[in-house]
């Protein structure tokens, strides 16, 4: 059966950042009901202590940002490593700023938050794999904010564009390896600690053609699906789980109307009050 695919029995999977109770909570639980030995990593206890999965799990406190951290977490991953699930990142409010006048240390803080570590777990992750003979997968979240412009926060922006570039480059020279790596492009997820968006359900589906934020598990769903063999054929892609807030230009209100078009006739015809 062709849902037989989603199942990741016997395989062990990554997840970076499984401890905010948040995405990475969410991505590795779903993992993990799918049959996966889950290694959760994060940098602090209390969070990675309040991880439950219904499946083995093994809790890794790490810091990914150091070479040490990341031998770390691939050393503490039993049996055959299949997959790695990049979720570390985040938007911190003092990285909101205009970009005159954005500091070194606040451009330091994004990329090292939201990109190197992509780089150099993968990595790891990868050359354990080939030395296992090859066969994996790795998802990591990127945001709306890589794909489309972030104005005053860009080195989230940066950071999270750089990764989608990184996910296309790993793709084309681990294909060989049957290691697939793609991403997701989360939009607008009530999650904890996220910070740029209204909690409020009346403004928060502002510009979203779904009508409201997502959900952590809106994100898992995705993280699933691509790291699972259903997406067997799929590699360097990055999916959007935004609720469609990447496909309406701003050349359309909310309403889906063009905000050029004044002619009272065609308007007529787009609200279905013509008569002709
Ligand atoms: N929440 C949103 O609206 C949204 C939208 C788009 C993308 N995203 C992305 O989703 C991801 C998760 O977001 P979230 O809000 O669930 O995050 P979160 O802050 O709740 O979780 C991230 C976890 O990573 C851990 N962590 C941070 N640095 C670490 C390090 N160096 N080593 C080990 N662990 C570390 C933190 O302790 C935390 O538990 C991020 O990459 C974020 O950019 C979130």
């Amino acid at each position: 059966m062709i849902t037989d695919r989603l199942r990741l029995d016997g395989r062990t999977v990554i997840v970076s950042g499984a401890g905010g109770g948040g995405i990475g909570t969410s991505c590795a639980r779903a993992v993990s009901e799918a049959g996966a030995v889950v290694v959760a990593v994060d940098r602090d206890q209390d969070r990675l202590d309040a991880i439950e999965l219904p499946g083995e799990l093994v809790r890794v406190r790490a810091d990914i940002g150091t070479p040490e951290g990341v031998q770390a977490v691939v050393d503490a991953a039993p049996g055959t490593l299949f997959g790695l699930v990049n979720v570390v990142g985040g938007s911190l409010i003092p990285h909101w700023a205009p970009a005159l006048d954005f500091g070194r240390e606040q451009w330091d803080a994004a990329l090292d938050l939201n990109l190197h570590h992509v780089m150099f777990l993968s990595q790891a992750v990868a050359r354990r794999i080939v030395e296992q003979g090859g066969d994996g997968s790795i998802v990591t979240i990127s945001s709306t904010g890589g794909v489309v412009a972030a104005p005053y926060h860009v080195g989230y922006g940066t950071a999270k564009a750089a990764v989608l570039g990184l996910t296309r480059t790993l793709a084309l020279e681990w294909g060989r390896y049957g290691i697939r790596v793609n991403a997701v492009a989360a939009g607008s997820i009530t999650t904890p600690r996220a910070t740029s968006a209204p909690q409020d359900p009346a403004v928060a589906g502002r510009g979203v053609p779904l009508g409201r934020r997502g959900t952590p598990d809106d994100v898992a769903g995705a993280v699933l699906f691509l790291i699972s063999d259903l997406a067997a054929y799929t590699t360097g892609a990055v999916l959007p789980v935004e609720g469609g807030a990447l496909q309406r230009l701003g050349l359309f209100d909310d309403e889906n109307i063009p905000v050029h078009v004044t002619n009272p006739q065609i308007l007529a015809r787009i609200n279905g009050t013509s008569e002709n």
